[in-house]
């Protein structure tokens, strides 16, 4: 897989947590089709800060040194995400919680300075439900630092670790509706007014947590928004792609299917309109994965979003994702998937 995606000069990877490390067919797996990994949710605010006075990097380190070992190169997520704050700093939102929020930014960056590619500085800025006239979501880091908080942020990461690719992560801006495009046009807002300040975010995380018969094939205002953000100079990285099969038949074979087409859509837009860093995976093998307890499936079967099924077997996912980065005809048949 990672040497399709080199023709594309791109990286490919999933997330990874430490028990993923004991699962041994898994990082079999890793080490034959990834040559990039990012922390599921060990290297999150929440995690290295549940004891306040004594920030745990245990987990972190485990996966970087993995990560070290076997030459993979190592995507840091995240940073300020208003979802992993420990819990010891929810309740303030004072000058304690700005304090303690950049004193953790700076020690972590300082941490894994250039040991690592890119790091998620900022994590979904945006919420527009949230009524803000720049679209900006309502969170204790806004309400710390104001709307400034995301310069703030990039520059303090960019001082500690100058060679690190700058991320600013967002959900959402890849679906369909009216919401979406007004979190597209947000971002494209958003990325203008930093950039002419000089905030140093070099690329655009794009979540990419996708659903099957509800992305859309042609994606006309998705497709115009990739434009924009390259014509800004920007790169993008898929982040946290998978396709939840919730709304799918519950015939495996069929599933498969629909999801299969789905990352080949998707990937086929927008590696033609984006200048693509790295295509990252949110867990790569079926039975690790979020969307049982974050969208379970009503039929109460278990999610099939990934391109790996629980025996490790490549689905027809896996090879759909491989025949995107190697732009491969699109009359890929089940026939491939048994081969
Ligand atoms: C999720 C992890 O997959 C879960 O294990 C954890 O409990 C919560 O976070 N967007 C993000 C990711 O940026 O960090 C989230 O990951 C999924 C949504």
């Amino acid at each position: 897989m990672s040497s399709a995606a080199a023709r594309r000069n791109l990286l490919c990877g999933t997330a990874l947590c430490t028990s993923d490390l004991s699962a041994q067919p898994l990082t079999r797996a890793i080490l034959r089709d990834c040559n990039l990994v990012t922390p599921e949710y060990e290297l999150k605010w929440d995690v290295i800060g549940r004891h306040p006075h004594e920030p745990d990097y245990s987990a972190a380190d485990r996966l970087m040194a993995f990560a070290a070992d076997n030459g993979l190169a190592f995507h840091g997520h995240t940073l300020w995400w208003h979802e992993a704050i420990p819990e010891s700093r929810r309740a303030n939102q004072s000058m304690d919680f700005a304090q303690a929020a950049l004193r953790h930014l700076e020690r972590t960056v300082a941490r894994y300075a250039g040991r690592l590619r890119s790091w998620d500085v900022v994590n979904e800025p945006l919420e527009p439900a949230h009524g803000r006239q720049d679209g900006l979501r309502v969170s204790p880091f806004l309400a710390a630092f104001g709307p400034d908080y995301i310069e703030t942020a990039f520059r303090a990461a960019a001082a500690r670790d100058p060679g690190a690719i700058l991320v600013l992560n967002e959900m959402g801006l890849e679906y369909a509706g009216p919401e979406a495009e007004r979190k597209r046009r947000h971002m494209i807002d958003l990325l203008e007014r930093e950039l002419a300040r000089g905030t140093p975010i070099a690329c655009l995380g794009i979540q990419s947590h996708l659903t099957a018969l509800e992305q859309p094939r042609q994606h006309p205002a998705f497709r115009a928004f990739l434009r924009t953000i390259r014509g800004m100079g920007l790169s993008v990285m898929i982040t946290e792609m998978d396709v939840s099969d919730h709304l799918c038949p519950r015939d495996p074979r069929q599933r498969d299917r629909i999801v299969a087409d789905t990352y080949r859509a998707y990937l086929d837009l927008v590696l033609d309109e984006s200048r693509v860093l790295a295509v990252g995976t949110w867990g790569l093998a079926d039975f690790s994965t979020w969307l049982n307890a974050f969208r379970p499936r009503p039929d109460g079967a278990r999610q099939r979003p990934l391109l790996l099924d629980r025996a490790f077997r490549r689905k027809p996912a896996w090879h759909a994702v491989r025949a995107a980065f190697l732009g491969a005809d699109n009359g890929f048949s089940a026939h491939q998937a048994r081969s």
